[in-house]
């Protein structure tokens, strides 16, 4: 089997018209595989969340492709689409994206209701995945009632409990401190990426980088390397 999971090919993107257009993003050209870790780093406003949203389904390419496992992403239908974004990819947003009103427990649900699991049964496994990330006692409370750190864990926790094969993270420690987003990094790394996962860290903080097994560097729009992490050297 082919192991690389995602492919983008002189992807393109660009915002605006005329004078006030911006190129977000400029012929990038990477590969992703199954059993790594890979950061994409780079200053603010160099193109990182633009480049996730069009390998994710989520923002449309002005030009080139994305595969995933080989199939063009953007030649897809919206019902195939919405199946890959169900059942193959996570993905957690910068600022979690919770459910105010929901419980900490329904929040992790969510993607297993939208499923068409039966209600209880979800909550059950909901419950169990938000014990993996240590969240269990939170499980009844909205998500105001927790610290930033906790509702990292909960949009964690609710993007791994469908196993997905592919999960996008956009600079999950920016928020927090330097210990704690270390430690929600090696969770990530330690108990979630195996083999048949691929996970993609979108980040500007060197404090986790020793994590990465590869890093992609993006300035102003290009991608300016991607090389093996020296500071994870097996
Ligand atoms: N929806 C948008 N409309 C207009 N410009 C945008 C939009 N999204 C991003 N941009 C611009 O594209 C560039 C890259 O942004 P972004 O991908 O968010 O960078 P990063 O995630 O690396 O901080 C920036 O100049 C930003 O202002
Ligand atoms: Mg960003």
């Amino acid at each position: 089997m082919d192991d690389c999971v995602i492919r983008a090919s002189n992807l393109e993107k660009w915002f605006g018209e005329g004078e006030a257009r911006t190129q977000a993003v400029k012929d990038a050209n990477f590969e992703a595989h199954y059993g790594e870790m890979l950061y994409i780093v780079g200053p603010s406003g160099s193109g990182k969340t633009t480049l996730l949203s069009m390998i994710s389904g989520i923002l449309k390419p002005n030009g080139g492709q994305v595969t995933i496992e080989g199939r063009d992403l953007w030649a897809m239908t919206d019902d195939e689409l919405a199946d890959l974004r169900l059942n193959k990819l996570g993905f957690v947003f910068q600022d979690y994206h919770l459910f105010p009103r929901l419980s900490t427990v329904e929040n992790v649900a969510i993607p297993l209701i939208l499923k068409k699991m039966e209600w209880n049964q979800a909550l059950r496994l909901a419950l169990e995945y938000l014990q993996i990330v240590g969240l269990k006692d939170r499980a009844e409370l909205q998500p105001v009632n927790l610290s930033g750190g906790e509702q990292q864990r909960v949009a964690i926790a609710r993007a791994i409990v469908g196993q997905p094969d592919i999960l996008i993270f956009d600079e999950p420690t920016a928020s927090l401190d330097g210990d704690t987003g270390r430690k929600i990094v090696e969770f990530v790394k330690t108990n979630i990426l195996n083999e048949k996962r691929c996970i993609i860290i979108v980040t500007h903080d060197s404090r986790i980088y020793e994590y990465a097994d590869r890093i992609m560097k993006m300035e102003d729009g290009k991608i300016t390397g991607l090389e093996n992490n020296h500071l994870n050297e097996k």
